[in-house]
């Protein structure tokens, strides 16, 4: 026993952290399959299998392929996927027509998914990057700039055709301005009133986003091309609130915050100020990052992905879209 007769702490946090029974006990947020859906690369062709170089451990699957995947997720109880898919070339054109192909590779991908495995939520990307031979997210003029109120006539179709596919979610993340209201719209007079909207709300200009291009077959398209004139600007906040609230105010059911660690500023004040169904997309090279960072045993990959994650939990996301759903789940059983 210490001989210690100096100042004692009448108020010591040190014990409820003691023992791992009291930490559980007070332990308040969790991460259960449930927070999790998972974002996938669908490829054209059967049997096709890709891996994507700047994020390993990800790899772009065909129709087939993705199906099996969705079986998986099922089972291991993650409730819905995101697909973005791999368009090639040579469908790619200024006017982005395959964006509502019917039986473009997202409609069919969608159609497959929720043939094979109901249960599964099916959310489906709403934007043109992948269609546009120039890699941007709208239809754009002359100078290179994107033209808005053209671009959500497209957007519109596009919606409508994934959910005709039978998509349970779209998720417009293009940030043109008033997309929300007009898909709403024409969704409900396609009779698919039941059809949610994950809007990408708050989705801000990140090069964060880089191995995600890299992944789709947009970077090259894109070439020095950003996106500063329609995605929002890292230095803002009360942007972000604004953006949040038009979206739901036109129809919006739910909310995103993208990218997710070095925005759960953003999340928390999102969450506080509107109390709405609040996600956090953990993009692209927040997964690059971790990954190399992991693979060269400079950090514990696990520990840290886990705890990455759980933080978006507690900034206030119900759920996360994440490159490391399975894997995340398969880490916490
Ligand atoms: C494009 C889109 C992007 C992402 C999702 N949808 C990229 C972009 O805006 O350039 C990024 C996702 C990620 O980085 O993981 N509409």
């Amino acid at each position: 026993m210490s001989q210690f007769k100096g100042y004692y702490p009448l108020v010591r946090p040190r014990r409820m952290r003691r023992d791992e029974f009291s930490r559980r006990l007070m332990r308040e947020n969790r991460l259960t399959p449930d927070d999790f859906i998972y974002p996938v690369f669908v490829l054209e062709g059967k049997g096709e299998r890709e891996a994507v170089p700047s994020m390993p451990g990800v790899e772009r699957l065909s129709i087939d392929l993705l199906v099996e995947e969705a079986r998986v997720c099922a089972r291991m109880g993650i409730p819905a996927m995101a697909l973005f898919p791999v368009v090639p070339m040579e469908k790619k054109s200024e006017d982005a027509a395959e964006a509502y192909n019917p039986n473009g590779l997202a409609q069919n991908a969608v159609r497959a998914i929720k043939d094979a495995v109901p249960d599964m939520g099916v959310i489906t990307d709403v934007a043109l990057d992948p269609f546009t031979t120039h890699g941007q997210d709208g239809l754009i003029d002359d100078t290179g700039y994107v033209l808005n109120d053209e671009t959500v006539d497209v957007l519109t179709q596009q919606a409508l055709s994934h959910a005709d596919a039978g998509a349970d979610v779209v998720a417009p993340s293009d940030m043109m301005d008033g997309r929300i209201g007009a898909i709403r719209e024409v969704l409900e007079e396609g009779g698919h009133i039941h059809t949610r909207i994950l809007a990408y709300s708050a989705k801000y200009a990140s090069s964060f986003y880089g191995p995600f291009r890299d992944a789709v077959g947009s970077a090259a398209n894109l070439g020095a091309g950003n996106k500063y004139t329609y995605q929002m600007d890292p230095h803002n906040s009360d942007e972000a609130l604004h953006e949040v609230a038009m979206d739901l105010e036109e129809g919006a059911d739910m909310v995103m915050i993208k990218p997710g660690m070095p925005y759960l500023d953003i999340v928390r004040r999102v969450k506080d100020t509107f109390g709405v169904p609040t996600f956090a997309y953990h993009v692209s090279g927040e997964y690059a990052m971790l990954k190399a960072a992991g693979q060269n045993g400079w950090i514990n990959e696990k520990a840290c992905v886990l705890e990455a994650l759980i933080c978006m939990k507690r900034a206030g996301a119900d759920g996360i879209l994440t490159y490391y759903a399975r894997q995340a789940v398969e880490w916490m059983d």
